[in-house]
């Protein structure tokens, strides 16, 4: 079953096709690669499928819905989460404060309750405290609950904000780069990491240039090059793509 289905995408930016009719299918419970050039569309498409950007042509279809128009808060609500290919986190609040405002997307009790400390208030607030706790021992960052985001290496920073996602309790998480400035050691970490929100039967898309990682990790790619799909398939189709190796692969794949 596809959770994910995205058909004609298309994004131009002024005169630039940053995304020129792109199609493909994110099966349930799969982790699947973006990969491609600088500047060949991955964020974009990103961007479309989360709402932070609006398609000039095309259909993102999500669990049975239509997400093209929708806010990007209510994507969140339909199971979306997202993390950033330049981090995105509230820098002078702690690590717990940054991964409750995940778990804050699934909240129902209003504001008015919220001042008032009404006793549902009260106990959703505990609950919230509970998951973001559990979502940082998850990542491994329980132990800097206390810390400032700020003061957290880089590797910690896509963590953290891998945590705060998990918090929106999605369906599908997206990805962009989550490798990018992270040591050997953490890239191993990472790659554990991505197997084990699959085991929670959360659906990964993932955008990565550490192709030793996408080839370990992803069970299908997808390759884009100037905004459009050259080629998807398993790992191992995509490393013999004569059309890949000579767009993006290169002497990088022998
Ligand atoms: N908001 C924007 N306004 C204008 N041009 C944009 C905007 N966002 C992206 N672009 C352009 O669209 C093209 C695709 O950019 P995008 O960020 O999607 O590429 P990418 O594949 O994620 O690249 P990278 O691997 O470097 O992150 C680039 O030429 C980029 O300059
Ligand atoms: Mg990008």
């Amino acid at each position: 079953m596809n959770l994910l289905r995205v058909e004609n995408l298309t994004k131009s930016f002024g005169g630039l096709m940053a995304v020129n009719e792109v199609s493909f299918a994110v099966e349930a419970g799969s982790i699947v690669g973006l990969i491609g050039p600088n500047g060949a569309g991955k964020t974009t498409v990103f961007n479309l499928i989360t709402g932070n950007y609006q398609p000039n042509a095309g259909t993102v279809d999500f669990d049975g819905v239509s997400l093209v128009g929708l806010p990007t808060h209510t994507i969140v609500e339909h199971g979306i989460a997202r993390t950033f290919q330049t981090i995105r986190l509230f820098q002078n609040m702690t690590v717990l404060e940054n991964t409750l405002a995940g778990c804050h997307c699934r909240m129902r009790a209003g504001a008015l309750a919220a001042m008032l400390r009404t006793p549902a208030q009260r106990r959703e607030e505990q609950k919230a405290l509970e998951q973001a706790m559990a979502e940082l021992a998850f990542v491994g960052l329980a132990h800097e609950w206390e810390n400032k985001a700020k003061n957290l290496s880089y590797g910690n920073q896509r963590l953290l904000e891998i945590a705060r996602a998990l918090a929106t309790q999605p369906k599908l998480i997206v990805l962009d780069e989550p490798a990018g400035g992270m040591n050997d050691q953490e890239t191993q970490e990472l790659i554990q990491l991505i197997r084990n929100i699959q085991h929670k039967g959360i659906t990964v898309l993932l955008i990565e240039h550490d192709m030793g990682l996408v080839m370990r990790v992803c069970s299908s790619l997808v390759v884009l090059e100037h905004g459009a799909v050259i080629a998807s398939g398993t790992p191992a189709e995509i490393q013999a793509n004569p059309r890949v190796i000579e767009a993006y692969l290169g002497a990088d794949s022998e």
